[in-house]
């Protein structure tokens, strides 16, 4: 049995939908205060018996009851506060969720003798923002002086590689950690009318199918690497085996400005209007891409869907399904 935390969110579902789909039983844990349990319906209708869905705090005794109970191979560990704005306006709130809340998921791994847990860190957040001569961001300039997380978000993805560390050497709980860039696809839902930074795909998508304008803030030569969910789950499943004590990058290594990203949607979706410009948001990077050479040698791993392809079934899935 997996455990995957956070599983009925957008990137958990994903995570859920292959494990089953490669014969794994999972205890689905979230308490839904970002995720919907549709996310999980594809799931538990392809493998019935297969997805155990329990709704629970990650900072709660339950969560740590249930890892003891059912003491799984390993550990995903998606759940988390997501909201970089939110982790700004209430610090504590952050800590609590991201790191607390991871300790007592890693605190009941290790009480369980859970042997692989795998963390979902940040690769746009963690780095700080990279000098053009550092792009693409390898995995060891987290040790650089000018990787200094721009938000509390940040600070608590980043802090918990060190805990780890810590509980690998002392305690033997082996992990690897993702670094994963800009994710997006389908089940993709903007939080708000203006989204979070990193749901961008998914903002653009809801607007331009109702024929309305789309905000760029800034002048829109900011870039990102965006990397297709259905790659980033199979990352996911790839970390259950494989890597030990490793911080790994999951993207694309292909660096996408906002401005094309806009002109790629608007070619696939009729009616899509001229975008409007509005000021730079503080605190925004203003280029961020990943080398993910490091992904090939540990996990094996490679992203498989191109930009095109996954702009292509991400526009389908929004215009299935209007929100
Ligand atoms: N989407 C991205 O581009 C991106 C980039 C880097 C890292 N991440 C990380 O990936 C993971 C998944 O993010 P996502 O984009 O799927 O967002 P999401 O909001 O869809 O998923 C997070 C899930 O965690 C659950 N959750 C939140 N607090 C919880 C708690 N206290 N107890 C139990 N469950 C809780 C939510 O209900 C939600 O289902 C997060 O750790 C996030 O920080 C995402």
């Amino acid at each position: 049995m997996i455990v995957v935390t956070g599983a009925a969110g957008f990137i958990g579902s994903h995570v859920v939908d292959l494990l089953v789909a490669e014969g794994e039983e999972v205890l689905a844990i979230d308490d839904l205060s970002s995720g919907r349990l549709a996310n999980l319906a594809d799931a538990r209708s392809r493998g019935p018996g297969k997805v155990t869905f329990h709704r629970a705090d990650i900072t709660s005794s339950t969560v740590a009851e249930l890892i003891q109970r059912h003491r799984p191979e390993a550990i995903l560990h998606l759940a988390a506060q997501v909201d970089v704005r939110r982790s700004i306006a209430d610090p504590l709130h952050d800590a609590m969720v991201n790191v607390i809340g991871t300790l007592n998921v890693v605190e009941a791994a290790v009480r369980s003798g859970v042997s692989r847990f795998v963390f979902t860190s940040s690769g746009g957040c963690i780095y700080g923002e990279p000098s053009g001569d550092r792009l693409p961001v390898t995995e060891d300039q987290v040790f650089s002086p000018e990787a200094m997380p721009e938000s509390p978000y940040g600070v608590s993805k980043k802090v918990m590689l060190d805990y780890l560390r810590y509980y690998r050497a002392v305690q033997g709980l082996d992990y690897v950690a993702l670094a994963l860039s800009n994710v997006y696809g389908p089940r993709q839902e903007p939080a708000s009318e203006v989204g979070l930074e990193g749901q961008v795909v998914a903002i653009f998508c809801r607007r331009m199918l109702a024929g309305r304008s789309c905000t760029i803030y800034g002048d829109g030569t900011q870039t990102r690497d965006f990397a297709y969910v259905e790659d980033v789950a199979a990352a996911f499943a790839a970390a259950r085996h494989k890597g030990a004590g490793e911080l790994v990058n999951i993207g694309t290594g292909r660096e996408v400005s906002v401005n094309e990203l806009h002109a790629q949607l608007a070619q696939r979706i009729d009616g899509a209007v001229e975008p409007h410009y509005a000021p730079a948001r503080p605190g925004e990077l203003q280029r961020s891409v990943l080398d993910i050479s490091k992904a090939a040698e540990v996990l094996g791993w490679r992203p498989r869907v191109s930009l095109e392809e996954g702009l292509d079934r991400t526009v389908a899935w929004f215009a299935a399904h209007p929100g």
